[in-house]
């Protein structure tokens, strides 16, 4: 039932009719919950609320597969937007972005002359950006535009997703890089082909990815809201005296927040993902997938009105 329910909303998440009348009406169904706001001023009011309790943030202007040039400049025009206003609001974020709403799907060119533009802004700035990891047919070309962006700019990170075959062999290609990866069990529906069907072996790869990036001496952000994930990452850093300035917890915004207050207090740096912006609903549907009592809230807020 569980599998049946997230191939459904996963389904969902590509729908572009939904998409578009999402973007019309606003956020709907509880998509407040796990959205900061539709403009940026929402978005600082809620890095600042986070700030104050000590969360580091890295912030997100919800879009993705975007197919054409212009709309994809404006897009990038959006992100540097948030970038500088991270730095005039003194805010303590990163910034993440999608590829395909960098013009990924348009053209070589067109997506690295966006990346480089909110690059250069964000190291004027001081603020790190990490390219979000997408479906597998991207994995291979997002792999390759961060290898190569990766050698101009250090203000740069990316996203390994454990649920994946390829991943221990693309860990050890970066490892060259000594990049900083997030490193999370991935959110999209992928064929038996290319990742694990089972959750057990997705977590397995998961623990193995994170030992070894810690091990080869990497930043290691591990993006999970699984307690036996948060566990074994602590238990392998005590383990290695792995210090704290090398990794941190990520979680995404509206999930689990006073574990987030709680790792804090344990004395663990960790960071909330926030999304805005109207684009809301793909990134919404993913979050309904990942777990069937996100549904059961969304039921009830739609039911009290
Ligand atoms: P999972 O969903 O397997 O849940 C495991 C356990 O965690 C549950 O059984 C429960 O015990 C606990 N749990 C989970 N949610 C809970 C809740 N709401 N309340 C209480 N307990 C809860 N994916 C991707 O493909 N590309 C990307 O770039 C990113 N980026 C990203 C950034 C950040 C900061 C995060 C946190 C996640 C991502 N993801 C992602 C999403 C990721 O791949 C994954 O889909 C989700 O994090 C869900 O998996 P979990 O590891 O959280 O555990």
């Amino acid at each position: 039932m569980e599998q049946l329910m997230r191939n459904f909303f996963l389904f969902l998440s590509k729908n572009k009719m939904l998409t578009k009348l999402a973007k019309k009406y606003g956020l709907r169904f509880g998509a407040a919950r796990f959205v900061a706001g539709e403009t940026i001023k929402l978005a600082v009011d809620a890095i600042k609320g986070l700030n104050q309790k000590n969360l580091s943030v890295t912030i997100d202007y919800l879009g993705e597969f975007v197919d054409n040039e212009a709309e994809a400049n404006e897009m990038a025009d959006n992100s540097i937007e948030a970038i500088k206003a991270i730095g005039r609001e003194k805010l303590d974020s990163q910034l993440s972005l999608k590829m395909t709403s960098m013009g990924l799907d348009i053209s070589d060119e067109v997506v690295l002359r966006n990346m480089r533009r909110i690059l250069e802004a964000a190291k004027e700035n001081g603020v790190f950006v990490t390219i979000d990891m997408e479906d597998y047919s991207r994995c291979q070309k997002t792999l390759d535009i961060f290898k190569q962006l990766k050698s101009e700019y250090d203000n740069i990170g990316t996203v390994i997703q454990a649920y994946l075959y390829r991943t221990v062999q693309d860990m050890e290609d970066l490892n060259h890089y000594n990049p900083n990866l997030r490193l999370v069990k991935g959110a999209y529906k992928e064929s038996p082909e290319v990742a694990f069907p089972d959750k057990k072996d997705v977590d397995n790869n998961f623990k193995k990815i994170i030992k070894m990036h810690l091990l080869n001496g990497n930043y290691t952000a591990v993006a999970t809201h699984d307690d036996a994930m948060i566990e074994y990452t602590i238990e392998v850093v005590k383990e290695h005296g792995i210090p704290k300035d090398q990794f941190e917890f990520q979680m995404l915004y509206g999930i689990r927040p006073e574990r987030q207050e709680e790792l804090v207090k344990e004395g663990y740096k960790m960071r909330v993902y926030v999304p805005y912006g109207n684009d809301w609903y793909g990134y919404f549907m993913r979050r309904l997938a990942e777990r069937p009592a996100n549904v059961a809230f969304v039921l009830k807020g739609i039911l009290k009105k």
